[in-house]
């Protein structure tokens, strides 16, 4: 029999023929104006070579005030024009003609935005209080969304979610990890607002929770995921010994009694406490463990961050409804699913050209045939 990790699951109305997923990778190589380009298509055609996969798209603008249309170059893909749209239409036509499945993460970059930017372009530097992120090189100006404004960024990734099925995804996760502006209205120190969108922890989860409703009404909440890390504390989000457990528990919950009430997601996206952002942290911190979360959410699991082809096995055997995801050896290996069923060997990653633009580092990476000439 087939090990766990590479036999059938349903994640939502999605149907899945391994449990290795291709985690959210920003890369930096969109046209002009976030209109994905043919590079793109190239690159994650390559990683379609196992029928069945899924692949979570990069992080991607709900809206030109979701980060700036100039920030990182201007390459960051969007999701709220026809061109857009278009644009990613071909990605996916040319990925579900590999066999595989795709899911567009939706982002905005609340307070870890380039306030330069926003100003050229006529747009506001917010968050979801007037608290810069600690060392910001770009600027201080920010100031508090005003409900209004979280009002209409709800439904911007509403509007988003319905452009990504326009253009033929399977689904959409919500990007509430990392810091960004979900994450920074759920953390006590980005968040010190004292209406029903901060204070208690309820209130701080609000806005995540908004649009995991909103985007189920408009899409089904079998299309719709969500990622959070709870044990992550890049960009100035605090995690401690007091707040970052009931907080998380509370979401968890929050998802679970949506799903008793058939408002089932198609899957959670968990990041392990090992990993901080896009680094393994140097050790393990005993306090820190994703268990507590587990035991509330029910349904499919979404596992990242720092697997081997030893720990992904274990981890989908141990749990029936455990996926797990792989983002820098995607990067690196085209064919990571084959490899991982094989037991061959993975390319190393050059972190040099996560982030640069062009071919190289991108679509250059040998399948294994090619590594072994
Ligand atoms: C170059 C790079 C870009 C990333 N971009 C995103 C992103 O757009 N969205 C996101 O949620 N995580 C992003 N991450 C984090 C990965 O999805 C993943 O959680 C992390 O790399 C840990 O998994 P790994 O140990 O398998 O690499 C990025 C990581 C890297 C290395």
């Amino acid at each position: 029999m087939a090990p766990a990790l590479f036999s059938p699951i349903n994640v939502g109305d999605t149907h899945l023929l391994n449990r290795v997923v291709m985690a959210p990778l920003t890369r930096f190589r969109a046209d002009e104006g976030g209109v994905p380009s043919d590079l793109q298509k190239d690159y994650y055609v390559q990683r379609s070579q196992t029928p069945g996969t899924l692949l979570v798209a990069e992080a991607t603008y709900v809206s030109p005030g979701a980060g700036g249309m100039k920030t990182f170059g201007g390459h960051v893909p969007g999701l709220w024009n026809e061109a857009q749209i278009a644009g990613w239409k071909k990605v996916i036509d040319a990925v579900h003609a590999k066999g595989c499945k795709f899911y567009i993460q939706l982002w905005d970059l609340g307070r870890t935005a380039n306030q330069q930017v926003l100003e050229k372009e006529g747009l506001p530097f917010t968050g979801p209080s007037a608290i810069p992120q600690k060392g910001d090189k770009f600027g201080d100006k920010i100031r508090a969304l005003t409900v209004p404004e979280i009002k209409q960024k709800i439904k911007d990734y509403a509007t988003a979610a319905e452009n990504a099925i326009k253009a033929g995804a399977d689904g959409v996760e919500i990007h509430s990890a990392n810091g960004y502006l979900p994450d920074q209205f759920i953390h006590w120190n980005s968040n010190h607002r004292t209406d029903e969108y901060g204070g208690s922890i309820e209130n701080r989860c609000r806005f995540s929770l908004e649009i995991v409703d909103a985007i189920s009404a408009s899409i089904g909440s079998d299309k719709l995921a969500i990622r959070l890390s709870p044990w992550t504390d890049v960009q100035d989000v605090e995690v401690d010994q007091v707040n970052t457990l009931p907080t998380f528990e509370y979401i968890f919950r929050q998802l679970q009694k949506r799903a008793d009430n058939g408002q089932k997601l198609a899957y959670v996206h968990l990041i392990e406490p090992r990993v901080n952002g896009t680094k393994t942290k140097r050790e393990d911190i005993a306090w820190q463990t994703n268990e507590p979360f587990r035991k509330i959410w029910k349904g499919p699991l979404v596992r990242a961050g720092g697997f081997t082809r030893e720990t992904a096995l274990e981890a989908a055997a141990s749990d029936p409804l455990t996926l797990v995801a792989f983002g820098r050896f995607f990067i690196s290996t085209p064919d990571l699913v084959e490899r991982l069923e094989k037991d061959e060997k993975l390319n190393p990653y050059n972190r040099k050209t996560f982030y640069s633009s062009g071919p190289v580092g991108y679509i250059d990476y040998p399948t294994y045939e090619k590594a072994k000439l």
